[in-house]
């Protein structure tokens, strides 16, 4: 018996790479899903209709699927995905907020459309699926739903040339922080991925490396974040929300969150020269932190 058996999902840019694989881990344990696809090129222009491909994929595996080919763009293609799932099933448990598209040039050269774009597709599409989702939720009581978003270590550690990337990812670990405490009371967590794989999206990062995609190494492919969603959406994970989860080159991981570390305080306002004292030994304090949290980090052979 599958881990997700009756549960109704629906991923987003699902037509290939990450999202694919989500989908069919998500039926080999028993889900239904609405694969949804604008079925875009890299930097999100054009469209097909990828998603067709993975719909069939999922029905060989004996599980039940539709393909939705709306943007994630605009609140009316939010809207929708969520309607198709609800016409196609009669309702909807589970959300994965997966489609990306990527516009990488330097803040110098950066234009505004290369912003928007990639702001739009990743930040503003987790506002539009998310929200007649949650809606739902709440005006329905549903209880024990499952948000996972897509984040990168692009937004959460930074990266050249990816400001808009960047920018967007950061958003959308701290949307899932906050949206995590609207939606607890109907025992729905909301969790964070921060995976690496080899896709489309990746392979010229790869070559450019010197490296080679070998399809055989699932710690090189996209399907090594599979099982981590599927186990997130699973009721094993029932208390397990506003997680940022890392997985990315057979590394299963968890990431801290924004805490303070060390900290002053004082009667009196602050001065420059109080200041010239103080700041140092935060820094400093920092410094320990950061080499402490990679000594404990590094992955352990299991
Ligand atoms: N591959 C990595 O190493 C990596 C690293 C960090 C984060 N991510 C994130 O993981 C997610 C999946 O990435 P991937 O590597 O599988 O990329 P991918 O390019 O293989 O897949 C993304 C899919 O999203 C679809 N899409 C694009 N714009 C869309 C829109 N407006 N509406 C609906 N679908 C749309 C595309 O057609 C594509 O099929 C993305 O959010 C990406 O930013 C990937």
């Amino acid at each position: 018996m599958g881990v997700l058996k009756g549960k109704i999902a629906v991923v987003t840019g699902a037509g290939r790479g990450i999202g694919r694989e989500i989908c069919l881990s998500f039926a080999k344990q028993g889900a239904k899903i609405v694969v949804n696809d604008l079925g875009a090129d890299r930097d999100g222009t054009s469209e097909s209709k990828v998603a067709d491909e993975v719909v069939k994929e999922i029905k060989e595996l004996g599980s039940e699927a539709v393909a939705n080919y709306d943007s994630v763009v605009t609140v009316e293609g939010g809207n929708n995905i969520f309607q198709t799932c609800i016409e196609a099933f009669g309702a909807m448990d589970i959300l994965v907020n997966n489609a990306g598209i990527l516009r990488d040039r330097t803040l110098y050269n950066m234009e505004e459309s290369e912003w928007d774009g990639v702001i739009n597709v990743h930040l503003k599409g987790h506002y539009n699926c998310s929200r007649p989702f949650v809606r739902y939720i709440r005006d329905s009581n549903r209880l024990n739903c499952r948000i996972i978003n897509m984040s990168s270590v692009s937004g959460l550690y930074g990266s050249f040339g990816q400001t808009n990337y960047g920018a967007a990812k950061a958003g959308i670990a701290g949307f899932t922080r906050s949206l995590a405490l609207e939606v607890a009371k109907y025992k729905c967590t909301v969790n964070t991925i921060s995976p690496g794989a080899a896709t489309r999206m990746t392979f010229d990062l790869i070559e450019a490396a010197g490296g080679k995609y070998d399809a055989t190494d699932w710690t090189q492919g996209p399907e090594q974040i599979a099982p981590v969603v599927t186990w997130l959406c699973s009721d094993a994970a029932d208390t397990v929300t506003s997680q940022i989860i890392h997985s990315q080159a057979g590394i299963l991981g968890i990431m801290q969150q924004p805490a303070v570390i060390k900290s002053f305080t004082t009667e009196k306002l602050w001065t420059v020269e109080q200041l010239d004292k103080l700041m140092p030994e935060l820094i400093e304090a920092k410094k320990h932190h950061d080499v402490e949290v990679s000594e404990k980090g590094a992955p352990k052979k299991i």
